[in-house]
């Protein structure tokens, strides 16, 4: 046989039996084939006889009709799409196949047919379909802090929640929506909804608590990703954001003006050892009387955990956080932020967050903010896509 049929019929067998939903198509292979592949090296060469038969020599996919299933193909020259997938999780959908991250089983486990180097070789193939360099590496997009802000442009949507258990009680939860638009920018809208303990003191003199609620202010925001790179494995971006003045000024739940907020963010990867984030600026406020100018500072230290390299991914993180009054008698406020983040889900597409915002100036129990998100990265799929099969 020759071996483009040799390949048809593996491909044949591997698509019967995964229509009958028996196995996940794990190529069945002939020795002789097998010793064909064990000789290859070249990413390319690897591509061409492993992956092109139904990802298209082009990378763009084959039609259905001759590939003979309906699971549609993705288009790695898509370099929106192909950017933003890390290296090391293709490299593990290639290896154990799509189930691995929630994708149909139509795309087969190879980690019997190829070593981990081939494989390896064979994504670095399908990560260079796209040709452009403006587009930041998905390697580069480090989990998202409760408060420091990240560099890596998203589409996302989030649900922060922070409650401080004290008195006065408060609970802010804010949704988030992120739009990337081309390589590098990205638009942000934020709301903010606050249920707050108001304190009023009555005509005779005693207190009586009641609670405000409401909408508080919203935040438009810019970013920009003005450098990153891969040997160096850096992102850097700087956003501007504008805060309204939403939010009801009596009951303390807006500020009552407008804000505008400049600041600069930094990720960098540190192979082996985790990863650093760093956000600064500041809050310029339109009425200095009402409210000074404010500059703040915030790091972050984590490390990502997943077992086998596949499985859940866990990422504790401490952020460090510093704000302080452009006065001259104001001190600096410091804040600690331990945190825990974790994929709910295979795709590793909606996240879940909870920490803990220690005042460290003027430590007071009261004032200890719990805090969480749930983070919905859209792009990568629907809510309750990518959940099945188990971690
Ligand atoms: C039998 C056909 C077939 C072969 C052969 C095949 N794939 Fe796939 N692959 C698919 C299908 C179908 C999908 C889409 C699955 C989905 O969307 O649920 C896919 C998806 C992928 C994805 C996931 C993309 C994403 O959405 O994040 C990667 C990575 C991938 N393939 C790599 C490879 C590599 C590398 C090879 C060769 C070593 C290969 N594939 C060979 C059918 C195949």
């Amino acid at each position: 046989m020759r071996n483009r049929n040799k390949t048809a019929m593996v491909i044949g067998i591997a698509v019967v039996a995964a229509a009958l939903g028996l196995v996940a198509p794990d190529l069945a292979r002939t020795a002789s084939q097998q010793t064909e592949w064990n000789a290859l090296k070249n990413g390319r060469d690897i591509y061409m006889t492993a992956c092109a038969a139904c990802h298209g020599g082009n990378g763009r996919g084959n039609s259905q009709s001759s590939v003979a299933f309906e699971t549609p193909l993705p288009d790695f020259s898509d370099c929106n799409f192909t950017s933003r997938e890390g290296a090391a999780d293709w490299f593990q959908i290639a290896r154990l196949g799509g189930p691995v991250r929630g994708f149909h089983q139509m795309m087969p486990a190879f980690g019997e047919a190829l070593t981990d180097a081939q494989l390896k070789a064979a994504v670095a193939h399908i990560k260079r379909f796209c040709a452009e360099d403006k587009w930041p590496d998905g390697i580069l997009n480090l989990p998202k802090a409760l408060v420091t802000g990240k560099a890596y442009p998203e589409d996302e949507y989030m649900f922060t929640y922070s409650m401080n258990g004290g008195s006065p009680w408060m609970f802010e939860g804010k949704f988030v929506f992120e739009k990337r638009i081309g390589a590098r920018h990205q638009v942000e809208v934020a709301i903010p909804v606050v249920v707050k303990e108001l304190e009023r003191q009555k005509a005779d003199g005693t207190t009586q608590t009641r609670f405000g609620e409401g909408v508080g202010d919203i935040a438009l925001g810019y970013k920009f990703n003005v450098f990153h790179s891969l040997k160096s494995l850096t992102i850097m971006s700087l956003s501007t954001e504008v805060i309204l003045p939403s939010g009801d000024e009596a009951d303390r739940i807006g500020k009552g003006f407008f804000r505008i907020e400049p600041f600069l963010t930094l990720g960098q990867l540190i192979p082996a050892l985790g990863f650093l984030q760093f956000q600064a600026g500041a809050e310029l406020s339109t009425k200095p009387n009402k409210g000074a100018h404010e500059l703040f500072w915030r790091g972050v230290f984590g490390h990502s955990f997943a077992k086998g390299g596949y499985g859940r991914t866990w990422s504790p993180m401490i952020e460090v956080l510093g704000a302080k009054e452009m006065e001259d008698d104001t001190k600096i406020e410091w804040q600690v932020l331990p945190e825990l983040q974790v994929t709910l889900n295979q795709r590793q597409h909606i996240r879940f967050c909870l920490g803990a915002r220690i005042p460290v100036t003027d430590f007071d129990r009261d004032n200890i903010q719990y805090m969480a998100y749930l983070l919905w990265d859209w792009f990568d799929g629907g809510f309750t896509d990518g959940w099945r099969g188990a971690l």
